[in-house]
C-alpha cells in the first residue's frame, strides 16, 4: 500500500501559485492587468445597466518594492456604475469563479470571475493588503467602505474593516490596490497605450487619468449613445465536442430532436435538417429528427453530431 495521502486545493490555492497565466506575468504587465481587469469590470457594469460610464483612474508610484527591482505601486480605479452590494464585495474581490457573468451566452469584457479576484490576491501576496472598496448602489443612503482580502486556503473574501462612510456620488465603486510592480507608461504595452485604446473604442467614455509624474488628463466622451446590450445568442455544434453536445440535450429533457437542435441552438432549422436527410453518407432520415432526443443512444448522437459539423 502507498503511504501518500491525496488531499485536495482550492480554487485560490491554485490561482495564486500560478498568477502569470492570467496576467501577472512580469512587473510591469501586474500593474496594466490590475487597471485593466478594474477598467473592463467598470464598462461591463456600466453597459450591463445602461449608464454612460465616467471613469477616474490614479496610478501612483510609492516607492520600491519588496521584490527586487520592482516599485511600491497605487492603482484606484472609480467608476460611476451600478455599485455592488455590501455583501457581495467579498465574493467579487475575494473569490475565484464568482461572477455574473456565467452562461448567459452574451459577450461581456469579463466572463470567468477570475480577473479581479487576481488582482486582490497579487496585491496581498506581494504587499500583504487586500483591496480597498468604497461602493454605493442606489438603495443605499450612505456608501460602504472595506478591505477585502483572499481567504487563499478556503477561496472565499474576507470582509474587513468594514465602515459606512458619506460618498458624494449617487452610485459607483471605487477600487484600490497597492502593490509590488513596475511602471511602464510608454510603448505598445505601456500605459498611456492601453488608457487611449481604450476610449477609442468606448467612444461613450469620459475617461480621468493620472499616471506618475504626470499631469491630470480628461478624455470626454464623443458620443452619448449607450451601447445596446447584445443578444444572448445559443452556442452552435461548431464550438462543441461530442460530449459537450450530448450533455447539452440533458438540459432539455423529453423534446424532438429538432425542436431540440432549433431550440438549444443557432443557425440551426429545417434547411440544415433537410440538407442532411439528403446527403445519403449520414444515414439520417426524416423520422430521426422526430424522435426525442432522450432516446437517443451515444452512437447516434455522435451521427448527428458529425452531420451537423
Ligand atoms: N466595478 C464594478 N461594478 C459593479 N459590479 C462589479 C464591478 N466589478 C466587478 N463586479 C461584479 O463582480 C463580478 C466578478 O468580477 P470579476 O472581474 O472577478 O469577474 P468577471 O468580470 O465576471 O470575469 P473575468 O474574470 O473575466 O474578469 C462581475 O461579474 C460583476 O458582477
Ligand atoms: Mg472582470
Amino acid at each position: 500500500m502507498s503511504e501518500k495521502k491525496i488531499s485536495s486545493s482550492s480554487t485560490a490555492e491554485y490561482f495564486s501559485k500560478n498568477l502569470q497565466q492570467v496576467g501577472f506575468s512580469s512587473q510591469t504587465k501586474a500593474v496594466l492587468t490590475t487597471l485593466k481587469e478594474a477598467v473592463d469590470n467598470a464598462l461591463d457594469a456600466c453597459e450591463e445597466h445602461e449608464l454612460l460610464p465616467e471613469i477616474k483612474v490614479e496610478i501612483e508610484r510609492l516607492g520600491s518594492g519588496s521584490i527586487k527591482n520592482s516599485e511600491r505601486i497605487r492603482v484606484m480605479v472609480e467608476d460611476n456604475g451600478p455599485g455592488i452590494d455590501a455583501d457581495d464585495l467579498p465574493k467579487v474581490f475575494g473569490e475565484y469563479l464568482a461572477s455574473s457573468k456565467f452562461g448567459r451566452g452574451r459577450c461581456t469584457r469579463g466572463q470567468q470571475g477570475i480577473g479581479i479576484s487576481a488582482a486582490t490576491t497579487w496585491a496581498q501576496m506581494t504587499c500583504a493588503q487586500g483591496a480597498k472598496v468604497i461602493s454605493k448602489t442606489k438603495a443605499m443612503r450612505k456608501a460602504v467602505s472595506a478591505v477585502i482580502e483572499v481567504d487563499i486556503k478556503n477561496n472565499k473574501g474576507v470582509m474587513k474593516k468594514r465602515e459606512t462612510i458619506d460618498w458624494d456620488r449617487a452610485h459607483g465603486t471605487q477600487v484600490e490596490f497597492v502593490f509590488d510592480g513596475r511602471v511602464q507608461v510608454n510603448g505598445e504595452a505601456g500605459l498611456l497605450n492601453y488608457l487611449l485604446g481604450t476610449s477609442l473604442v468606448n467612444p461613450h467614455l469620459t475617461l480621468h487619468y493620472k499616471l506618475p509624474d504626470q499631469e491630470n488628463v480628461t478624455i470626454e466622451r464623443v458620443s452619448k449613445d449607450v451601447p445596446a446590450i447584445p443578444d444572448a445568442t445559443e452556442p452552435h455544434p461548431h464550438t462543441m465536442k461530442l460530449g459537450e453536445f450530448i450533455a447539452h440535450s440533458h438540459l432539455y429533457g423529453r423534446v424532438k430532436v429538432s425542436a431540440w437542435l432549433k431550440k438549444g441552438f443557432s443557425r440551426l432549422g429545417d434547411a440544415v435538417f433537410d440538407e442532411i436527410c439528403k446527403n445519403k453518407d449520414f444515414g439520417l432520415n426524416k423520422a430521426f429528427f422526430e424522435r426525442n432526443v432522450d432516446q437517443l443512444s451515444n452512437a447516434e448522437f455522435e451521427k448527428l453530431f458529425s452531420a451537423i459539423q
